[in-house]
């Protein structure tokens, strides 16, 4: 069985791809691309499962071989070999890859990436774990020690990696969460995640801080979509809610238990209040009957995320005022910064500024013609944490996956990672099984 495809025109990543995935990778140079991208995927052995398109193909043919190969296997899995560069989102949007992959990255870095797309592609019933095991010869193989110890065609593959490939594409386990009883005395937080304008990154904050948080207090987080015309966390979440902000607040009112129905569980270990599903309904939900939700739900979780809708109206003023921590987001354009200075004031003024401050500066970049030393006068506060602009917040927001799960590496990922360690300062990267033991066997 060969699950992965390269179609490149590069001889050299050519063979380094082979060395790395031996008999499962199968090759079709992108010189056949000179008779249409049909013609490549003609000479395509069996089902790939994941293709890998490039480098040196142009937007044109990579754009040919995705929609030819989705055609014929729509499940298969698609990396783009390609640098980094400004029109990267076109691609990634137009295209509906799966991910990017420089040509350059090392090989760990471009295994990890296979293995994870694999495991996913299991995950969500598009392959089989069966369809990225060696082939028999090559199982054989590794089933030898003494053939192995004497010839090492298949290097990457053997020790670790096969092991590590076995674990991540096992059916997922069983869902076995349940609402952890919060020990009496618990101090629980509650997160309000608020910006004076639209579109700064307060969904990507909020579902990226309960991810984190949710690591060490596992399904004692709950994240809840308070943007209540347009919230779009299940959404982005990959999540497909029965009940929503609108049966829980009804169920605050009444008790704990009935209250525990109206949550959706996400697999990162934490629960959801799903956006209402739509704008009248959420716009009829009162300030109260959020503040009243908001404190049920700190009696039963320890940490509360609350994403919010843009700007001070009185919903998430309401949520203000029974939080004990906001994380403001801003970016790095001169009206937002100044809104976000007018917010303060207007908070303190009103008393209502919580006790935690944490101030983000999302999406900056060089070359926005402003340094965050100019962002800290304009706001006349400072920067706690700045977030690079990453392309891969898009990829993991199109793929329904926390970012700092999806691409803990990512600069970006990283800069979150340190938002929730203001909050959480026990919170740390949780090291994957397939890192530990890959360290434990060098020692
Ligand atoms: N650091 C970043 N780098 C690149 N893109 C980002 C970053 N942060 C957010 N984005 C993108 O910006 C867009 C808006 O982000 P997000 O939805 O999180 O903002 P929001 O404040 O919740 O918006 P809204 O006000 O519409 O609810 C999304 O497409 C998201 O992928
Ligand atoms: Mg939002």
């Amino acid at each position: 069985m060969t699950p992965f495809l390269l179609v490149s025109r590069s001889a050299e990543y050519e063979s380094r791809l082979r060395s790395l995935l031996g008999a499962r990778l199968d090759v079709v140079t992108g010189e056949f691309l000179t008779f249409g991208a049909s013609s490549v995927v003609d000479r395509v052995d069996g089902t790939p499962r994941i293709a890998l398109l490039g480098p040196v193909l142009n937007y044109e043919e990579t754009h040919g071989l995705a929609e030819e190969l989705t055609s014929r296997h729509p499940d298969v899995g698609l990396i783009v070999v390609r640098e980094q560069r400004s029109d990267l989102e076109d691609w990634v949007d137009e295209l509906a890859l799966h991910a990017v992959l420089s040509p350059d990255a090392s090989d760990e870095t471009t295994l990890e990436l296979i293995e994870r797309l694999s495991a996913w592609l299991v995950q969500h019933g598009k392959a089989s774990s069966r369809d990225f095991e060696p082939p028999a010869a090559v199982a054989a193989h590794l089933a030898d020690p003494v053939r192995q110890a004497v010839e090492t065609p298949f290097d990457a593959l053997t020790g670790g990696d096969v092991v590590a490939y076995d674990e991540l594409t096992q059916a997922p386990p069983v869902p076995t969460w349940d609402f952890p009883p919060l020990e009496a005395g618990t101090r629980t937080e509650a997160i309000a995640v608020v910006a004076p304008k639209g579109g700064q990154g307060k969904t990507t904050l909020s579902i990226n801080l309960a991810t984190g948080l949710a690591e060490i207090a596992p399904n004692s987080v709950v994240l809840v979509d308070a943007d209540l015309q347009f919230g779009d966390i299940a959404t982005a979440l990959s999540l497909e809610p029965d009940r929503t902000i609108v049966d829980a607040v009804a169920d605050a009112a009444a008790d704990e238990i009935v209250l525990k129905t109206s949550l959706t569980h996400h697999d990162a270990g934490f629960f959801v209040v799903a956006g209402a599903p739509s704008p009248e309904l959420g716009d009829a939900i009162s300030t109260a009957a959020l503040g009243l939700l908001i404190e049920r739900l700190r009696t039963s979780f320890r940490y509360v995320v609350v994403d919010t809708t843009p700007g001070l109206g009185e919903h998430t003023l309401a949520t203000l005022e029974h939080v004990t921590d906001a994380v403001f987001v801003t970016n790095m354009s001169v009206p937002s910064l100044r809104a976000m200075r007018t917010e303060f004031e207007l908070l303190t003024t009103v008393g209502l500024m919580p006790s935690n401050r944490h101030v983000v500066l999302n999406q900056s970049e060089r070359g926005s013609g402003l340094t965050v030393r100019d962002a800290e006068r304009i706001l006349g506060a400072p920067v706690d944490v700045e977030v690079p602009r990453s392309s891969a917040v898009l990829l993991a927001s199109n793929r329904g996956i926390p970012l700092i799960h999806d691409d803990a590496r990512d600069p970006a990922a990283k800069a979150i990672r340190s938002v929730v360690k203001r909050i959480a300062p026990e919170a740390s990267p949780k090291r994957r099984k397939i890192q530990r033991r890959r360290t434990d066997e060098s020692q």
